[in-house]
């Protein structure tokens, strides 16, 4: 049973900035979700200045989780490899502690959280062994968990495989701005899959990312050997993860 029984989860995108309370018994959001456009320039301040005003539009006065599309170790951003540059080296869990009038702040990779999220709550909920969840979307994510515990900042995204970055090869960006077919997309995520089913050997995988919402489309047509899942919480998962992390006192 967790220690505290809401906690509130912001999931920081290349587009919005999005947060809800999270129940964290069921992974349920407590109310709608609340959505704000990531500023661009996407710079700390700026992105800051968004999480405190989505807080006080949530009336929200307990710790806060928050994801980045960045490696964070020990509250700080070390990469920033799809979101404005000036985020590496970046201590952003005193940049967001100190929005937020010097709360409690969590922050982590939002791959890994949508892997905490699918791993208790979602489509691995009954999956024993080794999940590797990946999100597809402008770059890839992904979330390496052994029977539910975290090895937090994988990258598998920028690993190459066929003497390519994976994420180069087949995020779901790519598919747009090449103007792939599902077949012709598929063809080059199994590529991918392959390489990290050889050096992973997971139970399953979970493909996340606004395109899994099409899933049927595309997870047939894979020809890597092991089994993959669509991803449950969709646009959610993010949200339940960075709550999930507070809790759990993850500092990644
Ligand atoms: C970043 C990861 C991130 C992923 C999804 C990659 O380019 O390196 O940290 O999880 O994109 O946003």
């Amino acid at each position: 049973m967790s220690a505290r029984r809401h906690a509130f989860g912001i999931d920081i995108g290349g587009s919005g900035v999005k947060g809800a309370a999270v129940d964290l018994e069921t992974g349920e959001l407590r109310h709608e979700r609340i959505k704000i456009a990531t500023p661009q320039p996407s710079t700390p301040d700026a992105v800051a200045t968004a999480v405190a005003q989505l807080i006080a539009q949530a009336d929200w006065d307990g710790p806060v989780g928050l994801t980045l599309p960045c490696v964070v170790l020990d509250g700080v951003a070390h990469t920033a490899a799809n979101v404005d540059k000036s985020w590496i080296g970046t201590d952003a869990r005193t940049l967001f502690s100190d929005a937020l009038d010097g709360r409690e702040v969590t922050v982590l990779n939002d791959a890994d959280a949508a892997g905490l999220a699918e791993d208790r709550f979602g489509a691995a909920r009954d999956i024993d062994g080794l999940v590797l969840l990946l999100t597809f979307g402008t770059g890839i994510g992904s979330a390496l968990l052994n029977n539910g515990t975290l090895v937090p900042n994988t990258e598998l995204g920028h690993l190459e495989i066929g003497g390519m970055e994976t994420e180069h090869r087949a995020a779901a960006s790519v598919k747009e701005r090449e103007d792939l077919s599902y077949p012709e997309w598929a063809t080059r995520v199994s590529t991918v899959l392959r390489g990290l089913e050889d050096l992973f050997w997971p139970t399953v995988f979970v493909a996340g990312g606004g395109i899994s919402r099409d899933a049927d489309q595309w997870i047939p047509l894979l020809t890597n050997r092991t089994r993959v899942i669509p991803a449950d919480l969709r646009n959610t998962a993010g949200i339940v993860g960075a709550a999930m992390a507070v809790d759990a006192g993850i500092t990644p």
